[in-house]
């Protein structure tokens, strides 16, 4: 029972949680050609909407759903018709951009290198080896996204149980109250890639039952799928499941302006003789869909070097700092 009640979100409330699975793809089969069966492979990878339908390359969608290439231009074609593919101006944008909360670190440096700290409404995903501080960093903002709002709620899907209560208690700053502060972070064990996916789309559940939840941390976002999907002919599927998992966590914080804090490890090239020999895991997918890119290494005297190397807006640029009893602090 005990291992049970860990893969919830909320405990106490087992049986609310635990609800019935949005009916997805009705929309998908107004398309033409589109039956049940192939609407449910296109939401299986992550094409549930027709706005994720109608900006689909006819690649994509021969690749997810075995349909021809033909086929694949008139679902698109159909799928841009049916919706307005709506236009804003770039005042508007900027507008909507005054929204973005910002969840601080304990180092300016590296707040500065995220201009101004972990953004709302965006991925940030960390790479780096064991030991890099990546889910240091993901202690540390389930703390500070209190720090101004103490009704602000943090998520944590934990899939290689290293989730420290303790640690939390040790980042806890003056002003706060250690025992609302851990009751504020819902931390969930995700047993597999499936269960990973699944508590992902069940955040929303909290949101609509009424959780202020401000962050969203999966660490790590790849072990699972790395550990399930071994071999050769595996690729494709794991792609496939990444790309809707990584569509669920934009969606979420896209809708709500949550922070989606993702951790990834990195993977030995062997061919590489110059420069980095690492890369992180996931490949384009999880790149592609991750607003900041973070590179995390060890540095000089017990120090970590963040270095930004993939923004929409920001410049690339390294940051150091230390991982102390307390938190993340500068150097
Ligand atoms: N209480 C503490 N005080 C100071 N430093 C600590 C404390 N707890 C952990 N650390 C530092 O954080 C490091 C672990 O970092 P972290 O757990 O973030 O690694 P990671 O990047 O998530 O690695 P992995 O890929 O294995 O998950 C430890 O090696 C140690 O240097
Ligand atoms: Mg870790």
């Amino acid at each position: 029972m005990a291992r049970k009640r860990e893969a919830t979100m909320e405990p106490e409330n087992e049986e609310d949680v635990i609800t019935e699975m949005p009916a997805k793809g009705s929309e998908l089969t107004s398309l033409p050609g589109v039956g049940a069966a192939t609407a449910e492979k296109l939401s299986m990878s992550g094409f549930d909407t027709l706005l994720s339908i109608a900006v689909a390359t006819p690649g994509e969608i021969v690749e997810m759903a075995g349909v021809t290439e033909l086929a694949a231009r008139k679902i698109i074609q159909s799928a841009r018709e049916k919706m307005e593919m709506g236009f804003e101006s770039a005042d508007e944008v900027l507008k909507k951009r005054e929204n973005i909360q910002r969840i601080y670190t304990g180092s300016n440096a590296l707040n500065r290198l995220l201009g101004g700290g972990f953004e709302s409404g965006a991925i940030t995903e960390c790479f780096g080896a064991y030991g890099s501080g990546k889910s240091q960093i993901a202690h540390s903002l389930c703390v500070n996204v209190q720090r101004e709002n103490p009704d602000c709620v943090a998520v944590f899907i934990d899939t290689e149980s290293t989730f420290r209560p303790e640690r939390i208690k040790q980042m806890v700053q003056q002003g706060m109250e250690p025992d609302r502060v851990l009751k504020n972070i819902k931390v969930a064990r995700a047993f597999n890639s499936d269960h990973q996916m699944l508590l992902a789309e069940k955040v929303e559940d909290l949101i609509k039952r009424g959780l202020n939840v401000k962050l969203l941390v999966v660490d790590s976002l790849t072990a699972h799928f790395r550990a399930e999907f071994v071999g050769r002919g595996t690729l494709a599927d794991r792609q496939q499941k990444l790309n809707k998992h990584m569509h669920t966590l934009m969606r979420l914080a896209t809708t709500y302006n949550l922070c989606v804090y993702i951790t990834n490890q990195v993977m030995a090239k062997p061919d590489v003789f110059f420069g980095d020999p690492t890369e992180a895991i996931g490949g384009h997918i999880v790149s592609h869909n991750s607003t900041y890119r973070i590179y995390l290494r060890r540095g000089k005297k017990g120090s970590r070097v963040a270095k930004m190397v993939d923004s929409p807006n920001l410049p690339e640029g390294e940051a150091a700092f230390y991982v102390e009893e307390s938190g993340i602090r500068d150097v």
